[in-house]
């Protein structure tokens, strides 16, 4: 996830670009740059770091005028940070300047392609292909040059472009990654998000995919990769800064649960191909995944929830025993780790020290460790042996969300990459097929889930316990589930596997003790719904979620959540957005801060 912005017309000042870009620090802040055409060519500052390093690079010029700009913030997903990998990038005329958010999945062979053409490039960065195509496509019209290197492209992205022969224009499209645009009467403006623009004005347009936008001072126009002209309805934002923010939701954590559709495309892009898991970042790690005989998992707190899904999911389609531990106990624990051993860690900051310390251990002793984290750079990803990333984006809301699915999602794929490695099972076509699918799904049931999850909430806020039951990858998401409402509620949730409440917690509940109940459509489901029983002869309030229809579940309890029918291990993917919202407005409910809750930090550091 990184931010966008272009701005083009008359009393465009340099600064206005870096101010724009501040707003969108959310969405990535390891490096930052500008372009704007100037004389012959595209004049391109960049910095490593937040926005603030960029601002001081600028500071002579801050103030001068420019003709247009585009602007970016990015949050690295191929290649480190550094100048080279920062954006805006460039052909090799010197004149094409491109930012993008997304991910090319193609690249590569674009790059070899372009190599072989000639081209020149200077960073790692799949963004770099994209000016290189402009360059080869252009003939005097920039529009119809991008629309011929968009049909190149595979993948996602929101691109905005300059070209110092059309001083006065900016093109932008996008697929799969977010754009606004606006223009005023002698203005037009672009970004990823409202933030930006509404300084400037407060009608706007949602670019759609295959849209492809010719901003000139004053006037825009939509056409689609065909070259067909599209239109598209204004919207008008009447939101207050502080709530442009938050992109008009009430807090970050409400916010982060509603780019989950974009985060999970970003976790899946370019790596399922022809139905199979696509991971060129653990080619290293191929003998040592064919020869392993130990399987860890090493992660903390809701890291170590996603990583129980992984347990079970390569027991169930790798044919291997893995064992699970937190980091603080890993770390202590003497387990035979050797160079037969692969670990996996999952961390979403990369910074947890006893995920950290835990990880150290496995290398002194030659094991090798395979790293799921966020943050690009951060030391996880510099100790381990090879690094997956989720492309999430900066998560501020203190509760892991959007991280935890897209945990989920690279997870599920890194299991599917083991499989095929070890002991193919067919079903993981299956599982991997509807994986593809799941953007689609979140984004079709999100906003209409919130509202009756909402309702939900409002008649279990007052209680002061709640416990939570699964099974199978049910109790994962039982005690995710858990985590969330008390972390952020302050109510006091545990989660049991259903099958353990008759040896003791079962002597808790009561009419004041409500059960949250996580019923998958799967093999388990009748027992599930057994343990249910038991918990309402104790008078106990329960609401569970469970598959779409799903009567049988319907009829035993008080309230129900419904989510589509999946693959069995896709339960806790499916769900997650929901026992989150219900977390949420219990906490809102409360009264409390769900951003900010008490005693917690978003990185633990310190052991
Ligand atoms: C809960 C939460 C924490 C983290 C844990 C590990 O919402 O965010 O439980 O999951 O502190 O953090 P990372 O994944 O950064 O190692």
């Amino acid at each position: 996830m990184c931010g966008i912005v272009g701005m083009v017309g008359k009393g465009v000042r340099i600064g206005n670009l870096v101010e724009g870009l501040e707003k969108l620090e959310y969405r990535g802040y390891d490096s930052a740059g500008i372009a704007f055409p100037d004389e012959q060519r595209v004049n391109v500052r960049k910095a490593v770091g937040k926005i603030g390093a960029l601002k001081a690079q600028l500071k002579d010029i801050i103030s001068v005028e420019i003709t247009a700009g585009i602007a970016h913030t990015r949050w690295a997903t191929h290649g480190a940070p550094s100048d080279a990998n920062a954006h805006p990038h460039t052909d090799c005329t010197g004149k094409i300047a491109v930012v993008h958010n997304g991910i090319i999945e193609n690249h590569l062979e674009l790059r070899e392609k372009l190599l072989r053409n000639g081209h020149e490039f200077h960073s790692e960065t799949d963004t770099e292909v994209i000016a290189h195509l402009i360059e080869e496509h252009y003939e005097g019209d920039l529009p119809a040059a991008i629309r011929h290197t968009l049909i190149d492209l595979e993948g996602a992205y929101a691109i905005a472009v300059v070209h110092a022969d059309n001083p006065d224009m900016i093109v932008a499209a996008r697929k799969g990654s977010p754009l606004v645009v606006g223009v005023t009467e002698t203005g037009g403006f672009l970004a990823s998000d409202v933030t930006p623009l509404l300084k400037y004005l407060r009608d706007v347009y949602f670019i759609e995919d295959g849209d492809v936008v010719t901003l000139i001072p004053g006037n825009l126009e939509i056409s689609r990769i065909d070259g067909s002209k599209a239109s598209r309805p204004i919207i008008h934002i009447d939101w207050n800064e502080k709530a442009a923010e938050k992109g008009g939701f009430p807090h970050f954590m409400l916010k982060e649960i509603f780019e989950e559709p974009e985060v999970l495309r970003n976790a899946l892009a370019g790596r399922i191909k022809n139905g199979r898991a696509n991971l060129p970042e653990m080619e290293n790690v191929v003998p040592a995944i064919k020869r392993a005989r130990n399987v860890h998992i090493v992660a903390c707190g809701t890291s170590f929830h996603a990583g129980l899904v992984l347990k079970r999911f390569l027991e169930d389609y790798a044919g291997l025993t893995v064992e699970i531990d937190v980091a603080s106990e890993f770390r202590y624990r003497n387990i035979h780790i050797d160079e037969n051993t692969i670990v996996i860690a999952v961390s979403q900051s990369g910074e947890t020290a006893d995920t950290l310390e835990g990880v150290r251990r496995v290398k002194v002793k030659g094991g090798t460790v395979i790293a799921v984290t966020n943050v690009v750079g951060s030391t996880l990803a510099r100790e381990s042996d090879v690094v997956v990333y989720l492309n999430a984006g900066p998560e501020i809301g203190v509760a892991a969300t959007k991280t935890y699915v897209s945990q989920l999602a690279v997870l599920f794929i890194i299991g599917a990459y083991i499989s095929h490695l070890r002991n193919e099972k067919d079903e993981i076509r299956q599982i991997i097929n509807e994986l593809e699918g799941m953007p689609t799904i979140f984004e079709g049931t999100l906003s209409t889930m919130n509202e009756s999850i909402l309702q939900l909430a409002k008649e279990y806020y007052q209680y002061r316990h709640f416990m939570y039951i699964g099974r199978g990858y049910g109790y994962p998401t039982a005690l995710e589930g858990a985590l969330k409402l008390k972390e952020i509620s302050y109510i006091h949730a545990s989660a049991y596997q259903a099958g353990e409440l008759k040896h003791g917690p079962i002597a808790l509940l009561d009419r004041e003790f409500p059960v949250f109940a996580i019923v998958p459509d799967d093999a388990l489901k009748a027992k599930v719904l057994s343990n249910i029983m038991e918990t309402r002869a104790r008078d106990a309030k329960v609401v569970a979620i469970c598959t779409e229809g799903d009567q049988e579940t319907g009829r035993i309890v008080n309230s129900r959540i419904e989510v589509p029918r999946v693959s069995d291990p896709l339960y806790p993917l499916v769900m997650s957005p929901y026992l989150q919202l219900f977390a949420y407005h219990i906490a809102v409910l409360r009264g409390n801060d769900p951003d900010k809750p008490r005693n917690l930090a978003k990185s633990v550091t310190v052991e």
